[in-house]
């Protein structure tokens, strides 16, 4: 019914009386059930009228997206970059995205298309340099050092290249704005700029962003909702890894996820990343469970490893890398209470060998696994996986995709996995279903 606030006016559909309220037999010809609210009358806007077309009568617009030669990024991207969009690359100081920039556009300029690199921090031979170390610069990469953004949205619409790189966002300055070059203002005004003249000319534009240490995109997130697509490039510095991962992307799938690694002559893709994380691996070592986990849609195993030493301080150390330290509290909290593990008065270690950083739940039970063996000093069966997300009832939960994550645990030569009850079947490894991590723990051996 409708709010007493408003003056809504009921009207009787027989006699054309109306009444403030809804009656159900009317007063005035006093037939029954038929009043009905009278919806106000909409006096539309003064000004032209837009007229919708039958979205059928649209033609297809099958665009084919320009391809960058590296393996990954294209595969990621779903081919390549398309043209007239615009894909934010945003990664941390040093992680290589000028290094993937100037391979991506010299990959474009080696295959069908015209490409120009907008450097606003490097000179002309710091550029050429990299170039050299990467397999030399191709007659079809133009470079422009250049920091005004007017400058370089002319050269764009003078030069048409089916690829433009700015590298970075953050180093062009638009006169006509405020603030300083990085600032807000200045990053979004840029920003809308270049988005202009990739629409007009139909160039695919990379703008290069860096992000902070916690992930912020201190001026590239005011870029997000304006580019079409963004990538975020990943690692730790001390490792090679690299991955690529598209979080927001107009034509096609987000959640893809390259994976590469930075060697001496630029960045390689990794055909085949779980082996790479396993490559070190001492199987029958205390501590050590292996985790079928995903990334984007990608199955990827990784090494989780626990240490526990005794305590060398009062208060004892709890350490993580590539793992999230809230995790770790909780499970050595569920371990305790749920599985008659106790490491209360232990320094314990975690982490995800390889530099990759795992934050999803369907490694709560190889971390468990990893921490119970390495109290035990019980090493885990070096040819199982254990995957499920553990409860604070300590009971073990299904997670999702289980039958990808599975298979690539099998394609890598693994016999056994330790899963959730109603984990579906499908992979040919042998499955050890468990309810609950106390369970889990005894029939591992670990307990
Ligand atoms: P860079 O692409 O400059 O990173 P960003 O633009 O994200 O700041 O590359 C960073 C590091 O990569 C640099 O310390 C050197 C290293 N590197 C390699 O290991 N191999 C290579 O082929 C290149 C070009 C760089
Ligand atoms: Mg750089």
């Amino acid at each position: 019914m409708s709010s007493t606030k408003t003056k809504t006016v009921f009207r009787c559909g027989s006699c054309g009386a109306e009444s403030p309220r809804w009656l159900g037999r009317c007063a005035a010809c006093g037939e029954w059930s038929t009043l009905a609210e009278q919806l106000p009358e909409f006096r539309g806007v003064d000004g032209p009228v837009s007229d919708p077309v039958p979205l059928s009568s649209i033609p297809l617009d099958h665009i084919t997206p320009i391809p960058t030669g590296v393996g990954e990024l294209d595969r990621a991207l779903g081919g390549g970059l398309v043209p007239g969009s615009v894909t934010l690359l945003g990664g941390e100081p040093g992680i290589g995205k000028s290094t993937l920039v100037l391979q991506a556009l010299s990959g474009v300029a080696r295959g069908q298309g015209q490409a120009m690199l907008v450097s606003a921090e490097e000179s002309a031979p710091q550029v050429r340099d990299r170039a050299e170390r990467l397999g030399g610069a191709p007659s079809g990469l133009a470079l422009l050092t250049e920091t005004s953004l007017p400058a370089i949205v002319g050269a764009v619409a003078a030069h048409r290249p089916a690829v433009v790189a700015v590298d970075s966002i953050q180093s062009v300055t638009y006169p006509d704005a405020s603030g300083g070059a990085g600032s807000v203002t200045q990053v979004r005004e840029c920003a809308h700029h270049l988005v202009r003249v990739a629409k007009e000319t139909g160039t695919a534009v990379v703008l290069v962003g860096h992000v902070t240490k916690d992930g912020e995109l201190a001026g590239p997130r005011v870029l997000e909702h304006v580019v079409d697509t963004v990538v975020a490039f990943e690692g730790d510095r001390h490792h090679a890894l690299r991955l690529l991962r598209v979080r927001k992307h107009r034509f096609g799938d987000t959640d893809e996820l390259g994976v590469l690694e930075m060697r001496c002559d630029g960045l390689v893709g990794v055909p085949d990343p779980s082996g790479l994380f396993l490559a070190d691996r001492l199987p029958g070592t205390a501590g050590s469970v292996v985790a079928p986990v995903l990334e984007g849609m990608r199955p990827l195993l990784v090494e989780v490893q626990a240490l526990v030493a005794k305590a060398g301080t009062p208060v004892p150390r709890r350490s993580v890398q590539g793992l999230e330290a809230r995790r770790l509290a909780l499970l050595l909290a569920v371990l305790s209470r749920r599985a008659a593990v106790s490491v209360t008065n232990a320094d314990v270690y975690a982490s995800v060998a390889g530099g990759l950083r795992v934050a999803e739940p369907g490694v709560d039970l190889a971390l468990a696994l990893a921490i119970a063996g390495a109290k035990t000093g019980q090493a885990f069966d070096p040819e199982t996986v254990a995957l499920g997300e553990v409860g604070l009832g300590g009971e073990i939960r299904q997670v999702a995709h289980a039958p990808r994550r599975l298979a690539e645990a099998a394609r890598l030569g693994f016999r056994r996995a330790v899963v959730a009850r109603r984990t579906p079947d499908a992979s040919g490894l042998q499955l050890v279903r468990v309810g609950r991590l106390a369970e889990a723990v005894a029939v591992t051996g670990l307990g």
